[in-house]
């Protein structure tokens, strides 16, 4: 059936007679919000035909003829992760059999010569970092495990980064506490403060500007795209192991011990330790439990 089809299509040949320009245009709206770009996952930039045509880091994508192509079984979901990797939803099989033809009929040149995407907005230091800003850095580096899409199966510890609404969410903790960097997970475990480090399939680590970003944005409040900040989880829990860097202070986060706090064989400066805490409305981490580790 599928070989008739694909007959069939080459026949009819539309994609072979608009060439890339459909293949194309389909390809910036799914595709290259990650594939473009210095950091295109796996190198592969899909936002020409001279880039789908260089293929990968691990070879070509797409044999003139094949439809066993790699970049074809991706989009079938033969070869995991399916492609578009932020789906479901996947290509339907209208689209699906227009790009099976296009490589059917040796991936022809198009009308219009599409000029490469842009890349991505890095505000410079002191600037507004915003989450269409940071979005790219999720969708390229994590979401391959941590979504429903998930290479593992299911994304590890509940956490699923592929929209600021999960992001903010977080998994079976908090991920980020909005307006303090240095408490939220993201952070550490992108610089490696907390292990293992993410991603975690690196090295290589994400670049230093984009863990800056990721700093900026959470320091910002984890702005949305217009700029509104988002709310104060509330009664979250937080726990942090690290070095006691203040009196009360783990790697640099700061919280608040009181009377009701329990302590444990009280740390020292420069010792382990570990604190259990909830957030507060002013976004402070009030310490139920802090102890030696
Ligand atoms: C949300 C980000 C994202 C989107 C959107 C996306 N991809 Fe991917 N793609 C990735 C990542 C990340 C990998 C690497 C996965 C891995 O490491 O296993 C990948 C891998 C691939 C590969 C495998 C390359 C190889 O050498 O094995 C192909 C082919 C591919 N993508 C094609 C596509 C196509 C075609 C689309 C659009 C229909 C698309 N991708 C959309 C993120 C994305
Ligand atoms: C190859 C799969 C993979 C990739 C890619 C990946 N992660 Fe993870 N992530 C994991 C696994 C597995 C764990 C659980 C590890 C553990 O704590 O034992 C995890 C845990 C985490 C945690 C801790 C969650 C918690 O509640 O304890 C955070 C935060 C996190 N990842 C963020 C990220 C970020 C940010 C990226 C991208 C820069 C990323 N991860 C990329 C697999 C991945």
């Amino acid at each position: 059936m599928r070989q008739a089809a694909l007959v069939l299509a080459v026949l009819a040949g539309p994609a072979a007679a608009q060439g890339f320009d459909a293949v194309g245009a389909l390809f910036a709206d799914r595709c290259v919000i990650c594939h473009s770009g210095e950091d295109a996952p796996l190198g592969l930039r899909l936002d020409t035909r001279e880039g789908v045509l260089a293929g990968s880091e691990n070879g070509p994508v797409v044999l003139a003829g094949d439809p066993a192509s790699p970049l074809l079984q991706r989009l079938r979901g033969e070869a995991e992760p399916q492609m578009p990797l932020d789906g479901p939803p996947f290509l339907d099989r209208d689209q699906i059999t227009m790009v099976e033809a296009w490589v059917m009929a040796g991936m022809p040149a198009g009308a219009a010569a599409p000029s490469p995407a842009a890349d991505r907005r890095r505000p410079a230091p002191g600037e507004q970092v915003l989450w269409p800003d940071v979005q790219p850095i999720f969708l390229k580096a994590c979401i391959k495990c941590h979504s429903d899409n998930s290479k593992l199966g299911a994304p590890p510890e509940g956490l699923r980064l592929d929209s600021l609404e999960n992001v903010l969410k977080g998994g079976h903790r908090l991920a980020v506490l909005p307006g303090n960097p240095e408490m939220s997970e993201i952070w550490r475990r992108v610089t490696g403060l907390a292990t293992p480090r993410m991603p975690f399939d690196g090295p290589p680590w994400l670049p230093d500007e984009d863990i800056r970003l990721i700093r900026d944005w959470i320091e910002q409040g984890a702005p949305d795209a217009d700029g509104t900040k988002a709310p104060i989880p509330t009664g979250a829990r937080i726990r942090l192991r690290g070095v006691l860097t203040g009196a009360a202070e783990i790697d640099g986060a700061g919280f608040v011990i009181d009377s009701g706090t329990r302590v444990d064989d009280r740390p020292r400066i420069g010792d382990q330790a570990e604190m259990r805490g909830v957030v507060q409305a002013d976004g402070s981490v009030r310490a139920e439990r802090f102890r030696d580790r």
